[in-house]
């Protein structure tokens, strides 16, 4: 098969050629050809979308796997209610404020897109891209064009007429020049067919600019980790190799000096080296791409496709990259690094962040704290090491012994029940009680928590406010939760009546005072226990994220009291 070429890199050309180009390329579409379409973010593989036959070509020539769906590219918002049903009106704020641009949303389908466009899912993506070209081709064809990227499966994608022709010639009818692409990464994929938003895709628009319209959204784990094998993806297209050079790719993420050195550390004479601007010259015996300077991911965004296509024709036998942080448009260029790595990530520097957490009897603290340890996180129980300290430590004992003797029989042994019951609802002898222990217990935890040289602690502690330790955290976290919720939960986990368990929730400090004193909150209100785990995972990637961005370049303004559910 031969495959046309229609030059429309000239924005100024004569409209007369430009549209007769146009026209030609939409006969090929409508008479169901594929065409290969410029857009904003990468090179698209186009075909007539209601047009079975068509589309199923597109899996066949990409070598796609069948229930890899494919992105419907509109002409703009006015085609939603044609293909999309249930369209929310979060969906309308955000095409207006995005569109045409490089973010894709997830829908409810209609019944007229074909089965194979969604492969048998009951939901369809959509967007409507910001290239003239793609744009008038829509426009003449009068349909939606569907559009995977335009290389072969698992390739990088093609941000280049000329790399779509490498892996393209000859399987196709058409490919239409409109010159490089400005973006140089894959839409942004926004699923709003769910409870809550969710990022399924990084991509060319920013998380941040949704968040700024829409407020927090979830981020899919695939998109910062590999699937487990047995866990079905949101987006199908998420359990496969991705962007892959001929070459194995190792990503290096951390500081840009620290994976500088940790490449410099590891190469070999044939490692090729992706590296921001400013590293350049640490590798002048390397083959070496650099995708710009480390500040601007909207640049490194542009030239990284590229750079890893450009190892397909080296000498080299491997590939190292650097990985930039995940602010902006750096989500998404970390994101196609570490999938075209197959997640093969060498962590170049590890922070010790330190979380503490505290709040009220029945909110959910333990589960939190499950969490953090599933994350690999140690816990630091202060409340277990306050009751070894009263089993071991002699002074302590003495001290205590004279303030409250009743709680201690003649031989000395401490009843650690009449002690509660002496302090109980009684603010100064609590006082008191608070004053011994603090001095003997904070230097212990003091040098606990200083003894943790990498990796995250959560410092798991009722009294963390008030005993000073949180000055230690790097952030503080109150877990609450509605005061019914909590007495249910008491009553069921400790067996008592519910009497008992109003006193103890009103013998301590009220979610109030934690929600007014710690940097965050997370408020237990969830409808089910898998659902505030869920959110609490969420929340707690982020931040520590933000944590380790913060310690590598600075501190950014801290956000203070961020609820993620009311
Ligand atoms: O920027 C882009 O989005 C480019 C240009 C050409 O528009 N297109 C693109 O298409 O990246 P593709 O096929 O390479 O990636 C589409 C992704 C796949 O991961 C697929 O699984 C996901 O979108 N997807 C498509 N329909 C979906 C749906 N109904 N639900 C969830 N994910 C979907
Ligand atoms: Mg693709």
């Amino acid at each position: 098969m031969d495959t046309l070429y229609f030059d429309l890199r000239d924005t100024r050309a004569i409209q007369r050629d430009r549209t007769e180009k146009i026209s030609e390329a939409a006969r090929i579409l409508r008479e169901g050809g594929l065409v290969a379409i410029p857009t904003e973010t990468v090179y698209g593989l186009g075909a007539n979308a209601l047009d079975e036959n068509a589309v199923a070509r597109i899996f066949e020539v990409k070598g796609r796997p069948q229930d890899n769906p494919l992105i419907l590219h509109l002409s703009g918002q006015q085609w939603l209610p044609r293909y999309c049903a249930d369209i929310p009106p979060m969906a309308f704020a955000l095409t207006r404020k995005f569109w045409p641009g490089p973010l894709t949303l997830v829908l409810k389908r209609r019944n007229n897109v074909p089965d194979r466009v969604t492969a048998g899912l009951d939901t369809v993506a959509v967007r409507c891209p910001n290239h003239p070209v793609a744009l008038a081709l829509i426009r003449e064809l009068g349909l939606p064009i569907a559009a995977p990227s335009a290389n072969l499966s698992g390739r990088p994608s093609c941000t280049t007429a000329r790399e779509v022709l490498a892996d393209m010639r000859g399987k196709i009818h058409g490919i239409v020049d409109g010159g490089p692409c400005a973006i140089g990464v894959e839409s942004t994929i926004l699923d709003l067919t769910g409870p809550q938003p969710r990022l399924l895709r990084p991509g060319g628009v920013p998380v941040e600019a949704i968040e700024t319209l829409i407020g927090p959204i979830a981020i899919d784990r695939a998109v910062t980790a590999p699937l487990p094998k047995d866990e079905r993806p949101k987006s199908p297209g998420m359990k496969y190799r991705h962007y892959a050079p001929r070459l194995p790719l190792t990503v290096f993420s951390g500081a840009p000096d620290a994976t500088a050195r940790e490449i410099s550390r590891r190469m070999c004479p044939r490692t090729g080296i992706i590296c921001f601007d400013e590293y350049k010259e640490l590798f002048p015996y390397q083959e070496v791409r650099t995708i710009g300077p480390y500040s601007v991911p909207a640049e490194q965004a542009r030239r990284l496709f590229s750079a890893l296509r450009a190892f397909d024709e080296s000498a080299c036998t491997e590939i190292y990259a650097q990985c930039p942080d995940s602010r902006g448009l750096g989500l998404a260029v970390g994101n196609r690094l570490k999938r075209a790595a197959g997640f093969r990530v060498v962590e170049s520097d590890t922070q010790r962040i330190i979380l503490g957490l505290t709040g009220g009897t029945g909110a959910g603290k333990s589960t939190v704290l499950e969490i953090i340890e599933e994350m690999g996180g140690s816990v630091l129980d202060c409340d277990r090491v306050y009751h070894q300290l009263l089993d071991e430590n002699e002074e302590l004992r003495f001290e205590l012994r004279r303030a409250f003797r009743t709680a201690f029989s003649i031989d000395g042994t401490l009843d650690r029940k009449k002690l509660g019951e002496e302090v109980f609802g009684k603010k100064d002898q609590r006082a008191r009680l608070d004053r011994i222990v603090f001095r003997y217990l904070l230097p212990v935890l003091e040098q606990k928590i200083a003894a943790v040289s990498e990796g995250l602690c959560a410092v798991d502690a009722v009294n963390l406010l008030e005993s000073g330790l949180d000055r230690l955290c790097d952030a503080t976290i109150a877990v609450t939760a509605p005061m019914e919720v909590r007495v249910q939960r008491i009553m069921a986990r400790d067996g008592i009546s519910e009497a008992y368990a109003r006193l103890r929730i009103s013998a301590q400090k009220s979610d109030e005072y934690y929600r007014s004193k710690c940097d965050y909150e997370l408020n237990n209100a969830a409808d089910t226990r898998e659902l505030f785990i869920k959110e609490t995972r969420v929340f707690l990637r982020r931040l520590i994220d933000g944590l380790q961005e913060e310690k590598r370049y600075g501190a950014r303004e801290k956000k203070k009291g961020r609820v993620i559910r009311e």
